[in-house]
């Protein structure tokens, strides 16, 4: 009989707050290269998520009070914010959770789009200034604005007349106001696809969210039509730069420096 050591070698689990492609590949990587068990957690939006590698749970934590008691009960050996950068409220609720529990965090964030030298690039604080920016483009009665946001937040776009507006949804809806054209859509979209929709809906502004990431089509489409780019900054707490970030807890920019961070932390363990 050996001395039962064995017994306890519990291979660690890992939790990934998720919802992302990011938090899909780390799962996948932690459990190819036999690292950790994920656990992805997601918020429980999407009706068919997809297949993940690992656990899964589904559903709010109920705030921070909540999440610190699950971390207390299911002892990770660290926990991943692998959530879209503008999903600040749980990221803002992890890093509190981490804290009061002192299990390890990192933030697995996307590096921001930054402009490109000579394009019309206006950075904005969010959708009112966004809308308020639109005011000094140039936008002709045959000419549009394409407005790359959840339908919830274009409300103040409503408010500027004279400008036909393109807003593309994943569901039919009807438009949310006059002079904006709704077309259904769910991406991934080509680049080819992309472009030849900003030429023939003639679109000369683009508004997005600084989701960040490489290969965006709307992105590449509204630089390839020469657009202005009206780009809402991410909220303040989500930092890019690599090592502390503004939630007190480490940052990592791609999955590979992710799991680097995570074989680290399972060797200080
Ligand atoms: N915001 C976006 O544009 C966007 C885009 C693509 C994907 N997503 C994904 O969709 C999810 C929701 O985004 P959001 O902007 O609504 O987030 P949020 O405003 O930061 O979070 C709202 C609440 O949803 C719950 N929640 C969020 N993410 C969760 C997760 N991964 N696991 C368990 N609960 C979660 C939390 O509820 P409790 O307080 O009850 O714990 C949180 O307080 C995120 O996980 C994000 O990665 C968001």
């Amino acid at each position: 009989m050996g001395n039962g050591s064995e017994r306890y070698a519990v291979t660690p689990r890992i939790l990934i707050l998720g919802g992302t492609r990011e938090a899909r590949l780390l799962a996948e990587r932690l459990v190819a290269d036999d690292l950790a068990v994920p656990v992805t957690s997601l918020a429980g939006a999407t009706d068919s998520p997809g297949a993940l590698p690992g656990e899964v749970r589904v559903g709010g934590f109920g705030g921070v009070s909540g999440l610190t008691a699950h971390l207390w009960q299911e002892g990770y050996a660290a926990v991943v914010d692998a959530t879209h950068p503008f999903a600040a409220r749980i990221t803002a609720n992890a890093a509190a959770a981490c804290e009061a529990t002192a299990v390890p965090r990192l933030t697995l964030v996307r590096p921001v789009w930054e402009p490109a030298l000579g394009e019309h690039w206006v950075d904005v604080a969010d959708e009112t200034a966004a809308a308020q920016a639109l005011r000094s483009v140039r936008v002709s009665a045959n000419q549009r604005v394409f407005l790359a946001l959840g339908r919830q937040r274009v409300g103040p776009f409503a408010k500027i007349a004279g400008v036909n507006f393109l807003l593309r949804t994943t569901d039919p809806i009807d438009p949310p106001f006059e002079g904006c054209e709704v077309i259904v859509g769910r991406g991934p979209f080509s680049l080819e696809a992309e472009e030849a929709l900003f030429r023939r809906e003639r679109v000369v502004a683009l508004v997005c969210r600084n989701s960040g990431g490489e290969g965006d089509a709307k992105l590449e489409a509204a630089r390839a039509v020469k657009a202005t780019i009206v780009m809402i900054r991410r909220p303040a707490l989500i930092t890019q730069s690599e090592g502390a970030n503004a939630t007190g807890g480490a940052t990592a920019l791609d999955v590979d420096a992710a799991l680097s961070w995570i074989v680290e932390c399972l060797r200080r363990r």
